[in-house]
């Protein structure tokens, strides 16, 4: 009975069971119960998500329980990702605005840029970055509040994605620094140099997908699919991103459980899979010369899938 629940403790215990019970998937922000239960009560209270736990024996009040209680219920019918629920996401430390236009941010990515992308970067100086296959631009726009000195362009296919990533650009107010492109990865960069260009471009392959929980089917699927070996993307921004990078500039690429066939692939590239905090998770670093000195083997990987 939902009536045995009073403080705001019960409320995050009580949704955490239920989202457990329910065998949700917790891929998105969050990578458990608690903290899926803990972001909805505190969002459906207009309480910040650092609360003092001395909060947490307040009791709610009967609309306050009502709103907790829909939104855990929406949660288990709908499989909907919690931040598509609240409308914000957290990533690299901020808050973004979240809905179906782009993917929820979960890159691992964000702790290189928490990190400074150290010891990646070393002594480069980087004045202009490029966030390829953007989404809601939380990577470059992250990038850009955490260096004030950057200029970030946001690239994306998507003229919805594009849509919520100016909402972002707004709402970080990097407007100056910031600008959405409509690209085909970098069709419409023609003579864009950057010191550092990240990419976390759709990289689920075809039997991935069909495979994939219900929570992703609210995702935009333009954002996940990237053929049989989940590779289309990331070997045309390898082909590519030589002639976009200056003398001195970096590649970074999110390719997740895709790893091993691009390395199978490309056995002889250099690539830098780049250690997390919790170990490898699928990205790897690679710089123009590297970039060029493959060029070939790129061009012929890319070309025998034509
Ligand atoms: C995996 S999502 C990543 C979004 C965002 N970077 C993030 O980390 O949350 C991939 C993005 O690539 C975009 N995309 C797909 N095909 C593209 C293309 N040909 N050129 C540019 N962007 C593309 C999708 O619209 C989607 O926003």
């Amino acid at each position: 009975m939902t009536s045995e629940l009073a403080t705001i403790v019960d409320f995050i215990r009580y949704g955490a069971s239920r989202f457990g019970a329910a065998g949700l998937c917790f891929g998105h922000s969050y990578d458990n119960a608690i903290d899926e239960a803990t972001h909805l009560v505190l969002h459906a209270l207009h309480l910040p998500h650092d609360l003092s736990p001395a909060y947490g024996q307040a009791r709610l009040t009967t609309d306050e329980r009502q709103r907790v209680l829909e939104l855990v219920e929406r949660r288990i019918a709908e499989h909907r990702p919690v931040a598509y629920l609240t409308g914000e996401a957290w990533f690299a430390g901020l808050t973004f605005k979240s809905d179906p236009r782009a993917l929820v941010p979960r890159s691992p990515i964000a702790e290189l840029i928490l990190g400074g992308f150290s010891p990646w970067l070393d002594e480069r100086e980087v004045t202009r970055a490029l966030d390829l296959c953007t989404g809601s631009g939380c990577i470059g726009i992250a990038m850009a509040v955490h260096n004030p000195d950057w200029q970030v362009d946001l690239a994306d296919i998507s003229d919805d994605a594009l849509s919520l990533a100016r909402v972002n650009i707004a709402y970080q107010d990097v407007g100056e620094r910031v600008q959405a492109i409509h690209s085909d990865l970098f069709s419409a960069l023609e003579g864009e140099v950057y010191d550092l260009i990240v990419s976390n471009p759709p990289y689920v392959t075809e039997q991935e997908f069909a495979d994939l929980p219900p929570e992703y089917g609210h995702e935009p699927a333009l954002g996940l699919t990237a053929g049989h070996d989940g590779l289309d993307f990331a070997l045309r921004i390898l082909r590519d991103a030589a002639a976009h990078l200056s003398a001195d500039g970096v590649l970074i690429v999110e390719v997740g459980e895709s790893e091993r066939a691009l390395v199978r692939m490309l056995p002889d590239v250099p690539f830098n899979w780049i250690e997390f905090d919790v170990g490898q998770m699928g990205v790897f670093l690679l710089d123009r010369r590297d970039l060029l000195e493959h060029a070939d083997a790129i061009r012929e990987a890319v070309a025998a899938r034509a």
